[in-house]
């Protein structure tokens, strides 16, 4: 079943000078339930812009936009519900792991929790532990963000998303600021994670090797989405990457 559905998509925006800026051009892209994708593009290429309209933190200039097979301009009308679409139903993972300092690991995990009602409300500490534990930091619950490592922040930073089991997983540039090995493990952390809970991942990055790690490869480059055979580019130039 089709989870995320984009349709000839565009972005533009109006330049100080009235010109038009073309980010996006015509981005087509269906990501299934479980699927993983990765999306590889050189700075400057669209990611970020891309990556906004994935979490339906952004509207298309043209194009649509389907999430769980509903036309996301028809929920546009109603902010309530795209917060709550995006509260809920999407996780997202940043390069800067965006933790809250003098916060133990899991009050950190937990806050996402603050804002959920019934079961998930009262039950956050038991559900922040058992994400921690997934992540391998079930020693480390009472730790603060400043006494872990790079690593551990982002397993943090994970389980954090995934603690409201979102079924779509938003990781842009989730190794960038860790050194090649932590990345890797990072990687393979949060592609188990994903899998267990049965939700999407969609990762974001310049860096080819990160990329070769999810099922679907594709390039983004000046604005146009294009599947790619990444094992062809990885025994091409491996250093480079693109
Ligand atoms: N609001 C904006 N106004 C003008 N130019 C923008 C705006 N947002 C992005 N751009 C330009 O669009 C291009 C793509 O940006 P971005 O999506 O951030 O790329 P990436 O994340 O791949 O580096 C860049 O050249 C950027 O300068
Ligand atoms: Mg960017």
């Amino acid at each position: 079943m089709s989870l995320l559905r984009l349709d000839e998509v565009t972005r533009s925006v109006r330049l100080p000078d009235d010109e038009t800026l073309e980010i996006l051009k015509g981005v087509t892209l269906d990501v299934e339930i479980g699927d993983h994708v990765s999306i590889v593009g050189r700075s400057g290429s669209g990611k970020s812009t891309l990556l906004n309209l994935l979490g339906l933190l952004d509207a298309p200039t043209s194009g649509s936009i389907w999430f769980d097979d509903r036309l996301t301009s028809e929920l546009s009308g109603n902010a309530r519900d795209r917060a709550r679409a995006r509260g809920a139903d999407i996780g997202f993972i940043f390069q800067q792991f965006n933790l809250l300092g003098g916060r133990t690991a899991l009050e950190n995990v937990m806050t996402p929790m603050l804002y959920a009602s019934g079961r998930q409300f009262w039950r956050r500490r038991q559900f922040a532990t058992e994400m921690l534990e997934r992540v391998g930091l079930g020693g480390r619950l009472n730790s603060m963000p400043e006494k872990l490592s790079g690593g551990e922040q982002q397993r943090v930073a994970i389980a954090r998303a995934l603690i409201r089991r979102p079924r779509l997983i938003l990781a842009d540039e989730p190794t960038g600021a860790l050194d090649i090995e932590t990345g890797a493990s990072i990687m393979a952390i949060l592609d188990d994670v994903a899998e267990v809970s049965g939700a999407a991942l969609i990762t974001i990055t310049h860096d080819v090797n990160v990329a070769a790690l999810a099922r679907r490869h594709y390039r983004l480059d000046r604005g146009v989405l294009a599947p790619i055979d990444v094992s062809r580019v990885l025994s091409a130039a491996p250093e480079v990457g693109l």
